[in-house]
């Protein structure tokens, strides 16, 4: 599938910008003896960094492309050699679903399920619709298709899978008509703690906390901690309708929590709960009609354990008022998900998740040395260390065995390889979140 586009102007600009913050780098790195000039180093990388983000989401380059023809008007120029249809084979068998948005959530298990779309994409040599220079779609901007690398109006993608705020109408002009929906949610409790965790150096909201647990005491209160009009707040309160484009500040009474909670269910096809990954697996095979080695996997972005705090009931059940709008969203999708585990038979269900939990338990002894997630320290193949958030290094990883049957070599690599590697072996470019990662490890 060689969609050829002309790379578009800005994309230039990012280029050179990224060339030139690269030469930086460089001359930075030499000096690092000298902590002062590293320290104004950071600080200009900083704001460079500012800089271009804002330079990123000026309406200027994003309102170009505003009159866009889109990839369903488009169908016959998609050049594609699988049919998206998921048609009936000859001998009964239905065709793979090959088109399909993933709306990635966050803190939802999202990494693992796009470890297998990114080598699902990559068996079928499929098109993916990459942000540029980053692995997410300007989050928390709501997204445009001009943000995709290589857009160009009436171009089809058969994959949209990173993260954004999801934008059903700008989404719906990449992909065939008939794409697959697909997106996961989690306890919103378990979310919740999650999301106060990881971004926290993100949120200025909590830094003025005091005491040990912050979380705790956030939530004795917190109407008096919360502002919607501050930085980063929506990593705070009703994350998930935050991701979906919906107003996350909304009282959950409030009718349009119910109407947002209907207009996705008539956009997505399939809605996977992470707390039953495997038995939303099989679902996700059924509905795309997809093989069980589609679906082996290793959990990837895993915290530490000794860094998950566990909720009490009373402070679950205020993270649950607390998050009402998601709670609603949650207790929805996991209803209508169980009915859709009843239709597909309990039994049958069973049988399929010991098969898929036996044949990752398979994989892992292939290839996974000592079988278990180690911390990102004792990962010695750099190309396998996930991204950690500021200030800490919380993410587990794992090592790739040494002695591994070639047969299975590369696709142990790819099941342990985290996301922004693989992307950039997907052939992403993310300079952005590279330079970003430098500097996030320098300051901390
Ligand atoms: C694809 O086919 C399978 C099996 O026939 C069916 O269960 C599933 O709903 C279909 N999926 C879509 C997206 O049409
Ligand atoms: C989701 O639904 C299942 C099956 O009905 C139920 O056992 C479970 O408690 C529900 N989860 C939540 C968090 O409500």
């Amino acid at each position: 599938m060689a969609h050829r586009f002309h790379r578009m102007e800005y994309n230039h600009h990012l280029s050179e910008v990224g060339l030139t913050l690269k030469g930086c780098l460089v001359l930075v790195m030499g000096r690092r003896y000298k902590s002062i000039a590293r320290g104004l180093a950071v600080g200009t990388l900083l704001t460079s960094y500012m800089l271009v983000l804002y330079c990123l989401s000026t309406p200027a380059v994003k309102q170009k492309f505003r009159v866009a023809l889109s990839c369903s008007n488009q169908r016959l120029v998609h050049s594609s050699t699988h049919t998206s249809q998921n048609r009936t084979g000859p001998s009964g068998e239905c065709e793979p679903k090959v088109d399909i948005m993933f709306m990635k959530t966050h803190k939802t298990a999202s990494s693992t399920l796009l470890n297998i779309l990114f080598r699902f994409g990559d068996k079928h040599r499929l098109e993916f619709a990459f942000p540029d220079g980053r692995n997410d779609f300007f989050y928390p901007s709501p997204f445009l298709c001009s943000q995709v690398k290589n857009y160009q109006p009436g171009a089809c993608f058969n994959i949209l899978c990173n993260h954004m705020r999801f934008n059903e109408y700008e989404v719906a002009k990449l992909l065939p008509a008939d794409a697959a929906y697909i997106t996961i949610l989690r306890d919103p409790a378990e979310l919740f703690e999650s999301s106060f965790h990881y971004f926290r150096w993100a949120i200025p909201l909590t830094w003025g906390i005091r005491g040990e647990t912050k979380l705790t005491e956030f939530l004795r209160d917190p109407r008096s901690y919360y502002s919607p009009e501050s930085y980063n707040s929506f990593y705070l309160k009703n994350l998930l309708f935050f991701d979906f484009g919906l107003d996350n500040n909304l009282e959950p009474e409030h009718p349009l929590v119910e109407r947002g909670i209907q207009s996705l269910t008539n956009r997505f096809n399939l809605v996977l709960m992470a707390e039953y990954f495997e038995e939303s697996l099989i679902l996700l095979k059924d509905t795309l009609c997809w093989t069980m080695e589609d679906l082996l996997f290793f959990k990837l972005n895993a915290r530490k354990h000794s860094s998950v705090s566990r909720l009490t009931p009373e402070l679950r059940a205020k993270a649950l008022e607390w998050n009402g709008a998601d709670w609603r969203l949650y207790q929805h999708f996991n209803t209508t998900f169980w009915a859709k585990v009843e239709v597909y038979g309990r039994t049958r269900m069973e049988q399929e998740v010991r098969e898929l939990r036996k044949k990752n338990a398979e994989m892992a002894a292939i290839c996974i040395e000592g079988g278990v997630a180690v911390d990102a320290r004792m990962i010695w193949n750099r190309d396998l260390v996930p991204w950690q958030p500021v200030g800490e290094s919380s993410i587990l990883g794992y090592n790739l065995r040494k002695n591994i049957d070639p047969k299975y070599r590369e696709l142990c690599r790819k099941m342990l390889t985290p996301e922004i590697q693989y992307m950039s072996e997907l052939g992403v470019n993310l300079w952005l979140t590279q330079l970003w990662g430098w500097v996030k490890d320098t300051i901390s």
